[in-house]
């Protein structure tokens, strides 16, 4: 069925309330990170950069490699950040949600993730904590949420994204 952590967000995208649209943007395609290039980055970067700018919050779906963030996503977090001083991530509420095969859901990589939100200056949800663990049993075939529980936590964490942003910028 492909990825859990994608299938995830098109579940988040059936789920936003009434006045939030969400887009999802796909990493695939980022290069590995080279601040000799900085100064003039891949397109694929520059659109990056671009999304993460117009979006009023960002909403991270990660899996856990390694008790860790992926090195991808980490990859797209460093260039986004650059060059110093252009970090469109400056001052953004975010909400993250991870799923896994495995029994704690990804949530070391949710934690190691917020450290890195405080250099980036962002303004994480704390609750709800949407863990999927056991993945494969929450998801059908053809990547439908089928998990009344996740479907509710993820829900309230979307409209807790939009109530603090509200907070934040009104
Ligand atoms: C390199 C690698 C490292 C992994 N490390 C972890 C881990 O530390 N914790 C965990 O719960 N699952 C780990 N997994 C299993 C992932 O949870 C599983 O592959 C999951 O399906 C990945 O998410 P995705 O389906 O969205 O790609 C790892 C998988 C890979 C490929």
């Amino acid at each position: 069925m492909g990825s859990y952590n994608k299938a995830l967000l098109r579940a988040a995208v059936g789920l936003v309330p009434q006045d939030m649209n969400l887009e999802i943007f796909d990493l695939e395609g980022i290069p590995t990170f080279n601040q000799d290039t900085e100064q003039n980055m891949p397109t694929k970067v520059k659109d990056f950069k671009t999304k993460i700018r117009e979006a009023d919050a960002i909403l991270i779906a990660t899996p856990e490699y390694n008790y860790s963030v992926p090195g991808v996503l980490k990859n797209a977090i460093d260039w986004a950040s650059r060059p110093y001083g252009d970090n469109p991530f400056d001052g953004k509420p975010v909400a993250i949600m991870s799923a896994s095969i495995g029994m704690l859901g990804g949530a070391r990589a949710q934690y190691h993730l917020r450290q890195i939100f405080v250099f980036l200056n962002m303004y994480p949800i704390n609750r709800p904590e949407v863990i999927v663990p056991f993945a494969q049993d929450k998801f059908g075939a053809n990547g439908n949420l089928l998990d009344n529980d996740t479907k509710k936590f993820l829900g309230q964490l979307l409209q807790n994204l939009a109530n603090w942003t509200r907070k934040l910028t009104g």
